[in-house]
Order: structure tokens, then C-alpha cells, then sequence
């Protein structure tokens, strides 16, 4: 516990201070992972509302055959993220011969837990965690055999990313993967009532997730945030084609952070969150943009969600 007179310095204090210091207040989704949020995140997985975990398991499930093929013998598996097992296990049991997984992830910790697994589940697998922000330039361990190298990027968490972020990241992607191709899961627009739902469930999941921010920056900060005071706002955004999720200030409170005070008056915003949504033809244009060849893509019968293979020439 901080006592909030020195500043806190950590990249969290930094981006926290700059998004009180400036309007509208927005931080970084990145922030909600801590073990609380993560905690929280697999429970809203497994919401009714909740459809796109789900829905790209069963997309994963029906075609990793078809996805199998276009790997080919020994593979070498990239992801981008280490989040939940379960998908990723899919493509290592269904592919010929799997030689590597890499699993790219900030979380240290989270990492080695899920190579451990792994390493006992698949004998012979090469299990190689690498500790990276993927958002930035990474450098991969070199190539340890003649298979592809697949990168593997479910979840939707691209919709994490404004435009020019999701460019940039698949621009990277395609130079780290060439020769190979990425397997991406993209979350497609639909009817806004599913959308708004599936972030406003009925049993506050999703709210408490989102105020687990704060809770979050109280504990590790020292900032002197009262949960209640705010608001879970979460709304589609047609023209933006995204989800927004908002804190919204139910008061005039001030909120100090490192000795310093800021202003959050009755009403105002701090934006936690875009979770932008695709159409199958604009993920497709974005990874062309970005230096892929679109391949095959799956969806649900109901398209709610798409996953898709994209060559990197
Ligand atoms: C992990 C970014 C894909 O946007 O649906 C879930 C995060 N936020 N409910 C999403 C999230 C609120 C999720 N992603």
C-alpha cells in the first residue's frame, strides 16, 4: 500500500496520471488484467450474454481439421496473448506433429503456469514462453525446425486496438510470421441489442470487472477511487462500430494520485475500454492493408463471430 505522496512509477501510475490529467480521461484495457480482473474476465466467459468465447470455441472445434492442413507438418505455434488454454489446446491436439509453442505474454507468471501444463500434456513439444508486450516489436527465438510458423490471435482482443494500433500490429505480425500465416479470431458487428447485452450482463459481472480498475489502482497506487461513486457504462457505438465501456463519475469527487489532485466532476468519463467489432470483409481488407493474403475464414451458423486464416507471404 502507497502512502500517495511519492509518485507511484510504474507504467500503470503513468498512464493513470496522464488520463486524469487530460479530457476525455482514457486508459488503456490493459489495465483491468490484474488477478482480480482476470478472475473476473474468465466469469464473464462463461456468461450467458456472453457469446464470443463460446462461439469461437465451437468455430475452433468444427474446423481444426481444415486449419490442421493449412499448418502442416510440424508447425510451430506463435500466440499472441496467453490467456485461457482451452483454444490453443484445440490446435495442438488437432495439427500434425506441433514442434514449438511460443506463448507471448507481459504476465510473467501466468506464462510459466501455462508452459508447465503444456509441457506435461504434450510430450516432445517445445514449449518456449516468451515475457513481451506483443503490442510492441518482438524478437522471436529463432526457427527451430522446417514448419510453418502459425501465429494464433482469439478472443477478438484485435478490437482491443484503435485502427492505426490493430495496422501496426498486424504489419508486425505479418514480417514475424512469413512463409506461415495467422489464425485470428474477429468478433463481427451485429444487432447492437446482442452487443449491448453481452457487456451488460444481468448479473454485474461485466460492471464489476470494469470497477475492478479501480479497486486496482487504490491497492496498487494509492489512489483514493470509491468504486460506488462510478457508474459501469457500456454502449455500441454504430458509427464506430465498437463497444465503449465507460466509469462513469456519479459525483463531484477528487481523486489524488501521487500527490497530486485531480478533478472528476458529476458526469464525467474515464474510458476504459473499445472493443471494436468487424464485418468479414473489412478484417479482411485491414490484413491485405497490413501485408497478408486473406485465406479461408469460419464462422457460426448465427455469425456472430469469424475466425481466419491469413497467409503471410
Ligand atoms: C478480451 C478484449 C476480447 O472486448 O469482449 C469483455 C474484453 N470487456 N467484456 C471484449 C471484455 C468486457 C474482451 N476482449
Amino acid at each position: 500500500m502507497l502512502s500517495g505522496e511519492a509518485p507511484p512509477d510504474s507504467q500503470f501510475a503513468r498512464d493513470l496520471m496522464a488520463a486524469l490529467g487530460s479530457r476525455p480521461h482514457t486508459i488503456s484495457p490493459k489495465y483491468f488484467y490484474d488477478a482480480e480482473g482476470s478472475r473476473l474476465f474468465d466469469r464473464i466467459c462463461e456468461l450467458p450474454e456472453y457469446y464470443p468465447t463460446r462461439t469461437e470455441l465451437a468455430i475452433l472445434q468444427r474446423n481444426v481439421g481444415e486449419m490442421a492442413a493449412l499448418a502442416g507438418r510440424g508447425a510451430e505455434i506463435v500466440e499472441f496473448g496467453a490467456g485461457s488454454l482451452r483454444k490453443v489446446r484445440l490446435l495442438l491436439q488437432a495439427f500434425e506433429a506441433p514442434a514449438r509453442y511460443v506463448p507471448i505474454d507481459i504476465s510473467g507468471e501466468h506464462l510459466r503456469d501455462c508452459a508447465a501444463m503444456l509441457r506435461s500434456e504434450f510430450q516432445g513439444l517445445d514449449v518456449q514462453p516468451l515475457v513481451a508486450d506483443y503490442t510492441q516489436a518482438v524478437d522471436l527465438p529463432a526457427r527451430g525446425s522446417k514448419g510453418r510458423r502459425i501465429g494464433f490471435f482469439p478472443g477478438s482482443t484485435l478490437g482491443n486496438f484503435t485502427p492505426e494500433e490493430a495496422l501496426g500490429f498486424l504489419r508486425r505480425a505479418a514480417g514475424v510470421l512469413r512463409g506461415g500465416a495467422l489464425l485470428i479470431g474477429a468478433d463481427l458487428v451485429k444487432d447492437p441489442a446482442v452487443l449491448h447485452a453481452a457487456y451488460n450482463d444481468a448479473q454485474g459481472v461485466t460492471a464489476a470487472f470494469n470497477l475492478n480498475l479501480l479497486v486496482r489502482a487504490n491497492r496498487e497506487l494509492g489512489t483514493n477511487f470509491v468504486p460506488s461513486q462510478f457508474a459501469h457504462y457500456a454502449y455500441y457505438n454504430v458509427p464506430q462500430q465498437r463497444i465503449e465501456m465507460h466509469l462513469v463519475s456519479r459525483t463531484d469527487q477528487t481523486i489524488t494520485l501521487g500527490g497530486e489532485r485531480f478533478a472528476m466532476p458529476d458526469g464525467e468519463s474515464l474510458h476504459t475500454e473499445n472493443s471494436c467489432k468487424f464485418t468479414v470483409a473489412g478484417l479482411r481488407g485491414l490484413a491485405t492493408f497490413a501485408g497478408f493474403r486473406p485465406g479461408p475464414v469460419w464462422t457460426d451458423p448465427e455469425r456472430l463471430f469469424s475466425v481466419h486464416w491469413l497467409h503471410a507471404p
